[in-house]
């Protein structure tokens, strides 16, 4: 989703800037733009498409040490170069980018700015035109910004230059993510700190409601009310070399491949001297004491939720619901007593779990956030944290984070079974070793699995995963890789659904991926294979050893009957990952797709 970055210092801003936004790239952005400040005005390039379009547009004759950046992923205008930020105020005095949308934009446009003729379609321009208004009926630039932002509903990540004082730069945040990053004698914005990595690791946070004035050797960091807050800095723990490509095509195949080695770091994170497993007493303590646990995650990260709850609730014993974010803001069911409320979420920043979070703590209870990025909004705003220490996730497909959210499930799942003294024959750090070197086999089976992608998938239309019980859920997750990636209409359903309506689909050739790794259902998802071939559809089997029956297409290595998702969903991965490729689609940046959602 949109992306800011900013820089004040002694360089020139706009190489700095331009590889700040390279590497929000991944986040998914439809238009791109920078401002400089030069000795006589803010230079302003924006191009609609790609950074590398953005370079051809920029004049490299201007040259400044303080600019603003932005990647814009389009909610209020189409994706065009007049709506792409930077905005600038009507005398073009003041010079803004923003992430987030303004809720009451046009409330505002009514009640402050009826005589002023706006040139994009965008909520962020009522911004910078009310900070230009302000200013001009007498208040200061920073009483003006502090006064529109009190103004402002929703959700806003800010940076603002003004042309009359070259020596700083202005932001503000309230529900959007915003870091300030401080080096000596240079400062800069960031809406990830992984986009100013090349300039320091130093970052402070701000929380919402706050601005910040940022000059060369200083930062202040102010309440809405003018009061001023000390905050320290953290280092950013990210290695640079994590966020590269190497010798890979694709992140996304990067990724994949990295799977069998996040999990056997998952396991040295969560494992004692004792081969016991490691981890925090309050969160045990908190497991415990909960009488339901809710799940709240969106996209992948639900359907490792789904996971969750059957672990959760087969291992220790506890009901456990699983929500999809979005719904559950503005449809909260009836709460249990003493509930526990768990967050799912690769960047941490995802904007509907955030509200749900909001809303839970205002409540009082507990939250524990599992995530990729510790540091992350959700992760910060929640009680306890779990890490699932997948390193950065920069493919808009999310692969080894769904596999390491299951991973660290299972771990929570068996350790609260424990905690409440239950006695179960399954090791998770066995286990889960196991499962690395099954997801090793299946990453050195590229060749066959881009086969089965090419002949089932390179022209067809649509695609059908059927499966049962805990394959359901791999299912629901397969479909959901090979749309956003392949733009193939793909859907996931219990393999004993189908018959209930969705058979009525089925043509000659229809493509249908069956997943059959679960003893108990096996006979059944195989009688519904049937089914729909005698229809004409063309099924892909993708069975377990010990359960393989002659033609399927694929047989995985075995697995704890808990963990066989972790595994399964590798060739879902793979077979996604090529069906794109045979398509000639972007397999890492998918159209319309950002990788963290910011907005709701
Ligand atoms: O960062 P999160 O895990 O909270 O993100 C949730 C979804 O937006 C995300 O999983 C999305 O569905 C992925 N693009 C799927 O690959």
């Amino acid at each position: 989703m949109c992306g800011i970055v900013g820089y004040i210092g002694n360089q020139d801003a706009k190489e700095i800037l331009l590889q700040g936004l390279e590497k929000l790239e991944y986040r998914g952005y439809d238009s791109a733009g920078i401002a400089i400040v030069s000795e006589d005005n803010n230079h302003l390039f924006k191009e609609k498409g790609r950074i590398a379009a953005l370079r051809e547009a920029v004049d490299y004759n201007v040259n400044g040490t303080v600019g603003i950046g932005h990647t814009r992923w389009a909610t209020h205008g189409a994706p065009s170069q007049i709506n792409a930020h930077p905005h600038q105020s009507a005398s073009k005095r003041f010079t803004i980018v923003h992430n987030g949308v303004i809720e009451n934009y046009q409330q505002l446009m009514r009640e402050y700015l009826a005589d002023v003729d706006f040139v994009s379609d965008t909520d962020t321009e009522v911004v910078v035109q009310l900070i230009e208004k302000f200013v001009s009926e007498g208040q200061s630039v920073e009483g003006a910004f502090r006064f529109t932002l009190s103004l402002l509903k929703g959700s806003y990540a800010l940076a603002l230059l003004d042309r009359e004082d070259r020596n700083k730069v202005y932001v503000g945040k309230n529900k959007s993510p915003l870091l300030v990053g401080i080096s000596e004698d240079v400062n800069v914005v960031a809406s990830d700190a992984m986009a100013m990595l090349h300039v320091t690791d130093q970052f402070v946070e701000l929380m919402d409601q706050e601005m910040v004035i940022v000059t060369r050797d200083n930062i202040t960091i102010k309440t809405l009310a003018g009061e001023t807050i000390d905050r320290e800095p953290y280092t950013a723990e990210l290695d640079a070399s994590d966020i590269e490509k190497g010798t890979y095509p694709h992140y996304m195949l990067k990724e994949i491949d990295e799977q069998p080695l996040v999990i056997r770091n998952i396991i040295s994170k969560y494992q004692d001297d004792n081969n016991d497993i490691k981890l925090s007493a309050d969160i045990r303590e908190a497991m415990k004491e909960a009488d339901r646990i809710y799940i709240i995650a969106a996209g992948t990260s639900y359907h490792a939720g789904l996971v969750g709850k059957q672990l959760i609730e087969k291992l220790a014993g506890k009901p456990v619901e699983t929500h999809i974010a979005s719904e559950f803001l503005y449809n909260m069911p009836l709460l249990s007593e003493k509930p526990l409320f768990i967050f799912i979420s690769q960047s941490g920043e995802t904007a509907d779990s955030r509200g749900v979070l909001v809303k839970v703590k205002e409540k009082g209870y507990p939250a524990l956030t599992i995530t990729n990025v510790p540091g992350s909004t959700l992760s910060r705003e929640a009680d306890f944290t779990l890490h699932t220490f997948a390193g950065p996730e920069i493919a808009v497909a999310s692969t080894k984070a769904y596999t390491a959210q299951m991973a660290v499930l299972a771990i929570l799942a068996v350790d609260t079974a424990k905690a409440k003294g239950i006695e179960i024959d399954f090791d998770p750090i066995q286990e889960l070793s196991i499962v690395a070197n099954a997801m090793e086999a299946l990453c050195d089976q590229k060749e066959k699995l881009e086969k089965i992608a090419r002949e089932y998938l390179a022209v067809t239309r649509n695609c059908f995963f059927i499966g049962r019980a805990a394959d359901y859920f791999v299912c629901l997750e397969g479909a959901l890789k090979l749309k956003e990636i392949s733009y193939i209409q793909a859907e996931g359903f219990a393999g004993g659904e189908l018959k209930h309506g969705t058979i009525a689909l089925i043509e000659d050739g229809t493509p249908i991926i069956a997943i059959a790794t679960q003893e108990h259902v096996n006979l059944s998802i195989r009688g519904n294979v049937k089914e729909v071939a005698a229809r004409g559809a063309y099924p892909c089997i993708i069975s377990m050893e010990g359960l393989q029956e002659e033609g399927d297409t694929l047989v995985i290595p075995a697995v704890h009957e808990y963990l066989t998702t972790l595994v399964s969903v590798i060739p879902l991965q793979i077979i996604s990952y090529y069906a794109a490729l045979h398509r000639d689609c972007d397999v890492d940046k998918p159209r319309n797709l950002a990788k963290s959602v910011t907005v709701e």
